[in-house]
């Protein structure tokens, strides 16, 4: 606790210095700076042309209250007619890439590859042009988070066919935009996207609990690896393009009673759980270990994490090309008591909290606590043999105010980590992807939390943006390509 309270204090401190208030306040050479945001989010624009209805579409529209406010992706932020003065501001903010997601049911209508909307790849290589008219690379993920209803009807990602639907899919988009895209992510945040078939916080919102979330992790890793290895076989060879999968990962750091083994344990059911059988080979052994017996204290037959053969095991070991890695929080962890009791509560067996002297941001999920991020860097490097890391998603939640020094002061704090860790530890760190560029939809949030360096107006048709201080902050940090100060108020 003591610990804890003397980072925090020395933190105040050092925000009142200039930039240059540790060693190395300059990025690397070469290192680029980007902006994220998915298709559901902020594209709306959801029955036009001949799009399908998606997941999305079913969840918010058959059930408005699962969402804070009862809103939904119908128009969001209008990106879907507005994507040429998104780009504009990306240029003058000064980002050097875009991150965004196709709408599976845009490019078909019904999930399979039968029927392939041709106002769908019209419209995203409208876009990528657009992007690359103005200097911007586009970085574009297959799939975050949306998929056909159609396919949800069959059983989605619970229906092991699913990983053959996606492959098809995953097919027809390196085909039409592989000529013009050179980094793709196959999937976003599979642990986020599978709580989809263990609760209902999010889309396709099936409470099949336990059971239903590693099922649908197992035949997401079996799908990515499909994905690479098609892109790998067939179009790598002309294309010279890199993929990966993005991982969505926690920071962490020790409690009072410095219990580094259930640091790990946490690390492992969190992030180790995708990163694992990508970077080692199959599922981490304290997974493995920790679901067979709750499984059996349960009373299931077998375990609630499937099984990998040795086949699959070599076949999805080896397939990125980069560590795509999300970040935004850390958690602090610690043996849950209950487990002395032969009572297991949950599958890892801790309980996770975070520090209420970590700032708190409009996400219950969100405290600000950078030096987690420092060691899950370091911790990535020392467990998967230093892997290039581009970091694809990191930001802060508050309320939408366009003085955003919270989001500013957050970013100053992660980035200075990620220098440390690059710059003093030999991270190999080659670009970092702001969430989001624009305030849009947040799952079950809706639009009660902002994330963007860019406002948005959601109660206007037009959907008007404006730059908050942020974006004007981040144009200084890419211009002269040093971490600056927050600004005084
Ligand atoms: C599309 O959905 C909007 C509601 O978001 C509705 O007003 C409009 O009539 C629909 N258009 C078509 C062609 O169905
Ligand atoms: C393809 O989709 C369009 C729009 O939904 C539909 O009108 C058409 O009949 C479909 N074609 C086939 C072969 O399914
Ligand atoms: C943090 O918590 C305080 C007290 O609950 C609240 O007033 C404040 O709005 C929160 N900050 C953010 C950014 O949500």
């Amino acid at each position: 606790m003591k610990e804890l309270l003397i980072i925090v204090i020395s933190y105040t401190i050092v925000s009142h210095v200039c930039c240059c208030d540790f060693e190395y306040p300059t990025f690397p050479d070469g290192f680029k700076f980007g902006a994220a945001i998915s298709s559901y989010q902020s594209e709306g624009a959801w029955n036009v042309s001949d799009k399908g209805v998606n997941d999305f579409d079913h969840w918010t529209h058959t059930c408005p209250e699962c969402i804070g406010d009862r809103s939904n992706g119908d128009i969001a932020c209008d990106s879907y007619h507005k994507y040429k003065e998104d780009v504009k501001l990306l240029r003058k903010i000064g980002f050097k890439f875009y991150r965004f997601s196709i709408s599976w049911a845009r490019i078909l209508p019904s999930g399979l590859a039968n029927n392939v909307s041709k106002d769908g790849i019209m419209y995203y290589k409208n876009f990528i042009n657009e992007l690359y008219m103005n200097g911007i690379e586009p970085l574009v993920t297959l799939y975050h988070f949306d998929h056909p209803q159609g396919l949800e009807d069959m059983g989605g990602w619970t229906n092991e066919l699913m990983t053959q639907w996606f492959v098809d899919y995953a097919n027809i988009i390196f085909t039409e935009f592989g000529p013009s895209v050179r980094i793709f992510i196959t999937i976003n945040e599979p642990s986020t996207l599978c709580t989809g078939y263990q609760a209902t916080y999010v889309a396709p919102s099936k409470p099949l609990g336990d059971v239903g979330y590693y099922l649908c992790m197992h035949n997401v890793l079996k799908a990515h690896a499909m994905a690479y290895h098609l892109y790998d076989k067939k179009f790598r060879p002309s294309q010279h393009g890199l993929i990966s999968i993005a991982i969505a990962c926690d920071g962490y750091t020790l409690n009072e009673n410095n219990d580094v083994v259930s640091a790990e344990t946490y690390f492992e059911f969190t992030c180790g759980i995708m990163a694992h059988p990508i970077f080692i080979g199959d599922y981490p052994a304290i997974v493995k270990e920790r679901l067979a017996l709750v499984s059996k204290s349960q009373g299931y037959t077998v375990s609630r994490l499937p099984t990998f053969s040795p086949e699959w095991i070599s076949y999805i070991k080896g397939t990125v090309d980069y560590f795509a890695l999300n970040h935004y929080t850390s958690n602090l962890v610690s043996p849950d008591p209950d487990e002395l009791h032969g009572i297991h509560n949950s599958d890892s067996g801790l309980l996770t909290n975070q520090h209420p002297s970590w700032p708190n941001s409009s996400s219950f999920w969100l405290r600000v606590y950078p030096d987690g991020f420092g060691n899950l860097l370091r911790k990535i490097k020392t467990d998967y043999n230093n892997p290039e890391i581009y970091v694809t998603e990191n930001g802060f939640s508050d309320y939408g105010e366009l003085q955003d020094y919270d989001r500013i002061n957050y970013f100053r704090l992660y980035l200075k980590e990620l220098i440390i860790a690059v710059t003093r530890d030999g991270c190999r760190i080659s670009r970092y992807t702001v969430w989001s560029l624009l305030d849009n939809w947040q799952l079950a949030a809706g639009y009660a939390v902002s994330f963007g360096v860019v406002k948005v107006d959601f109660n206007s048709p037009n959907r008007e943006r404006t730059l908050k201080l942020s974006a004007a902050w981040w144009a200084d940090v890419i211009g002269t390509h040093t971490l600056q100060d927050v600004p005084s108020k």
